[in-house]
């Protein structure tokens, strides 16, 4: 099972109104959508600043234009990367750029592609539809082993294609990198020659301690690409993410986008553009990590009332997940069909292992982001009662 409802383009109000409130009631209690409760989305501020925009560029903003998209958040964003412009691609989100990248570099360099176990399930997807082998790499709660890098780069003389990495408050275990493993990171993979793909969509959602450099800062971007995108500090409906190529890189990828939707939809691009110049950003982040560190201690608390000994579980500082180990005696399976006749659901740990590993069978994502601190309470209590 993956979200059991879809998570985009819902409603159009950051309060949900006395309607929506009873609905939500009446649908279970979703720790499987990895999305922000619509309250988290700020459609008000939003909404006056695609107005603005519109008003003001005129026809500009409904044309075709450049298929690395709209200049001014380009500009935005290779400021706060301290890169040119020139390397910053627009995406339609993330997962769109994603492809893009592994298509593009399995046909530069046709190959295995190494991810972490476990890793996010869509680009596995994506990568098993492209016909990649995938090899999934030993990660523990201080993120991807570095030795089980080292060990898959030196067990054959093939060069992988690609590495497939989310340091920072992983989807799906929450987990964060530590500093000193990206600093062997960067070293193995620059003695190699590998291609390192970082997806941070959620570092910047950090709502206790430090954080830790990107790999792309350590490396200088040379071969680490660094993407991320404004779902989860934003709104993922404006569908907006970006990509820091190596400068040799970006203009393979802008024809690719080209190629694939001429010119990508500059409205909402100009709205995130309008939001940051507006000096709604970083107050809209502050609020919604306040929001979602109360979820994350709801639930971490719930659990640690509740749930038997033998289970254990992830302490994110930010994000939107924890992972939960059951006990090797409780299979994820079995547990999400009874917990969705109780109405819960959540995502098998086994969907995020390349299919058919055997991995993940007795562990679970749990996502936080979704509901109200009171639902998460009574979800993981009415998980515990099915323990
Ligand atoms: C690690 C990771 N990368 C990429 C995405 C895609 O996000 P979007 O396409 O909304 O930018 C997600 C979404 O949940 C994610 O968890």
């Amino acid at each position: 099972m993956s979200e059991v409802v879809a998570a985009d383009g819902q409603l159009a109000s950051s309060r949900p109104c006395t309607d929506t409130l009873a609905k939500m009631h009446e649908q279970p209690i979703s720790f499987a959508r990895g999305a922000p409760a619509l309250e988290l989305i700020p459609a008000g501020e939003l909404a006056e600043c695609a107005y603005a925009v519109a008003q003001r560029e005129g026809a500009h903003i409904f044309a075709y234009g450049s298929g690395a998209g709209y200049a001014p958040l380009r500009e935005l964003v290779a400021e706060r990367h301290g890169v040119e412009s020139g390397r910053v691609v627009l995406t339609v989100g993330g997962l769109q750029g994603f492809a893009f990248y592994a298509v593009e570099q399995l046909a530069r360099r046709p190959g295995r592609v190494l991810v972490e176990a476990p890793s996010y399930d869509r680009p596995l997807k994506i990568l098993a539809r492209e016909g990649a082998e995938i090899v999934a790499l030993r990660m523990d709660e201080e993120g991807l082993d570095p030795d089980a890098l080292e060990a898959e780069l030196r067990r054959t003389t093939e060069p992988p294609s690609f590495l497939y990495t989310i340091p920072t408050f992983q989807n799906p275990s929450g987990r964060t990198l530590s500093t000193e493993r990206r600093q062997r990171i960067v070293e193995i993979v620059t003695a190699h020659g590998l291609a390192v793909l970082e997806d941070d969509p959620y570092g910047l959602v950090r709502y206790e301690g430090k954080a830790p450099p990107s790999l792309h800062e350590l490396e200088g971007g040379e071969r680490v690409t660094y993407t991320s995108s404004f779902s989860k500090t934003a709104a993922p409906g404006l569908r907006v993410g970006y990509f820091v190529l190596p400068k040799k890189d970006a203009p393979a990828f802008e024809e690719r986008a080209v190629s694939t939707y001429i010119s990508p939809p500059f409205l909402a691009q100009a709205t995130i553009a309008e939001f940051i110049a507006r000096g709604h950003f970083e107050p809209n982040l502050e609020r919604v990590c306040g929001e979602l560190r109360a979820r994350r201690d709801a639930m971490t608390g719930a659990l640690e009332r509740t749930f038997p000994a033998g289970s254990v579980w992830s302490r994110p500082e930010g994000g939107y997940f924890l992972w939960l180990e059951l006990g090797s005696d409780v299979r994820a399976t079995e547990l999400a069909a009874r917990a969705e006749a109780k109405g819960v659901a959540f995502v098998r740990g086994e969907d995020f292992f390349p299919r058919g590993s055997g991995s993940g069978v007795s562990s679970a994502r749990l996502a936080f982001s979704y509901e109200t601190p009171e639902r998460i309470t009574e979800g993981i209590e009415v998980l515990a009662g099915l323990l």
